[in-house]
């Protein structure tokens, strides 16, 4: 029964892989979930087994039993209701359980071992996943609050100083405890560890908003990974490792990609220190020029090329069905539409790819931002669809600006700019666009499906 186990435990890891590879290509992406999902359950059908085998009392199962159970019932309510735009958030919940899950076990099994008898390096393990969970478990929970609005940045110096103060105890307390200078059980000394890196995890990510936000939603999803393939270790059970491995890895490599996308360089977020907007820095007042519904309708059945920035409006407006409607239009008159996709538009990443692919958007017409760029000139008319810090110059020009360093889609460059948005709101960073008050462009105030279904009818009688 073993050796089928092992063998079980290794085609869940393969799947894993295989869903990974899926996963890189949004055509292919709802394969690669299914297939990951399916060794998921085979390594959960696997658990069960082992644990029968291993003659784990019959209590122990029918607790597991039911905790699975409440957690599909409960995972798959929350993921049913949740809105496209409330991604984030259900993903940063998910996160918080799988830490909480791996502190938990660390707690446990403190208390199950043998102290005397274990080796040092299984006790590091454990204080690893355990500290690692708890970092995990709150820094997602406040991240979560954070994207849905109810809690606040807290940039002051007390809370950037304490948070150094407990990873610098994080680090330190297991060498002194080892030493001998701490006279207290190891169960004890986990419960102080887990409750130092439950605030430590709340402190981290208390100071880190605006443009770092994705950045810190990818390092607590690798840091989850990073805590399951320890308690992997800890029980021996190669699928935990090798899929705690994986979101671990694929965690950390799309943070890397995020700071680069964003100019944040990865120690700067973890230090918690940010670019503010210099203070009692007064914003230039803009011209802003309004266009109509006809008006856009019109330049648009001018237009031979064009590109559409879709941003986080998009998702709020729901847009994506119709704007898909609009691409098809122009298209059939023989206008060249090209989507134009920033890494951070929106609130997760490749939140604008699924919008897109939801509405059948063909793959081929979406360009990558440098892409984008290097051909801007060309496009007769650019559509900002909700869309805002990630077309805002003042990332290229205003060294002042906490934006500024971001990468940005240069939709300044093309002939004609029309930017829908409802008003003269700020995006996600809080600041002045300075595209709203070039020549070049216009706004189209209004919610962005319903201004696109009146282009489109428009449309259609030209
Ligand atoms: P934002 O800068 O957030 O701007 C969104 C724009 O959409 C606003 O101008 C808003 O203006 C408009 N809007 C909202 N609802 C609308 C509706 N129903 N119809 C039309 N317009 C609507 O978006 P962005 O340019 O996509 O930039 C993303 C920002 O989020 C970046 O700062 C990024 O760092 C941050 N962020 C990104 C992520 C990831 S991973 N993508 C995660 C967290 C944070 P009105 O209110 O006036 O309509």
């Amino acid at each position: 029964m073993h050796a089928i186990i092992e063998v079980g435990y290794l085609l869940a890891t393969l799947s894993f892989l295989g869903g990974l590879k899926f996963m890189s290509s949004p055509k292919s992406a709802k394969t690669g979930n299914l297939i990951a999902a399916i060794g998921m359950v085979l390594a959960v059908i696997l658990t069960f087994i082992a644990a029968i085998t291993a003659t784990v009392p019959y209590t122990n199962l029918i607790i597991m039993f039911l905790a699975i159970a409440v957690g599909t019932v409960v995972g798959k309510r929350l993921s049913d209701k949740v809105e496209m735009t409330g991604m984030p958030q259900l993903v940063s919940l998910f996160n918080a359980t799988g830490g909480g899950c791996a502190m938990l076990l660390g707690l446990m099994e403190a208390n199950q071992i043998d102290v005397s008898t274990t080796i040092l390096g299984n006790k590091i393990l454990l204080i690893a996943g355990l500290v690692t969970g708890a970092i995990a478990l709150t820094g997602s929970i406040i991240a979560e609050r954070k994207l849905a609005g109810n809690v606040k940045d807290s940039r002051s110096k007390a809370v950037i100083f304490s948070a150094r103060i407990l990873l610098g105890l994080i680090l330190v307390l297991p060498i002194v405890y080892f030493i001998g200078l701490i006279p207290i059980g190891f169960t004890a000394f986990m419960y102080v560890l887990a409750s130092i890196a439950m605030i430590y995890g709340v402190l981290f990510v208390l100071p880190i908003g605006g443009a770092d936000m994705p950045v810190v939603i990818s390092l607590l999803n690798s840091i989850t990974g990073i805590a399951t393939a320890f308690a992997g270790f800890v029980y021996g059970n190669k699928a935990m490792i090798a899929g705690g491995i994986f979101v671990g890895a694929a965690g950390i490599l799309l943070t890397l990609l995020m700071c680069k996308a964003m100019n944040r360089s990865l120690m700067k977020v973890l230090a918690g220190t940010f670019k503010k907007s210099k203070a009692g820095a007064v914003e230039e007042e803009q011209e802003i020029k309004e266009i109509s519904i006809s008006e856009t309708a019109l330049t648009l059945s001018f237009a031979q090329k064009v590109a559409i920035i879709p941003g986080y409006g998009l998702a709020v407006a729901q847009a994506q069905h119709i704007c898909g409607q609009l691409q098809q239009l122009l298209e059939k008159r023989n206008c060249e539409v090209d989507y134009i996709i920033h890494p951070v538009a929106g609130r997760m990443p490749g939140h604008m790819n699924v919008l897109l692919a939801e509405a059948n958007v063909d793959y081929a017409r979406l360009k990558e931002m440098d892409e984008g760029n290097e051909n801007m000139a060309q496009y007769d008319t650019v559509l900002v669809l909700g869309a805002n810090d990630v077309v805002n110059p003042a990332a290229e020009n205003n060294p002042d600006s906490p934006v500024f360093g971001m990468p940005i889609i240069r939709a300044y460059e093309s002939k004609q700019v029309i930017v829908m948005k409802r008003s003269m709101n700020k995006g996600y960073a809080g600041i002045q666009n300075d595209l709203f008050g070039l020549d070049n462009c216009s706004i189209l105030f209004g919610d962005a499906k319903a201004s696109l279904q009146e282009i489109v009818n428009q449309l259609k009688l030209v």
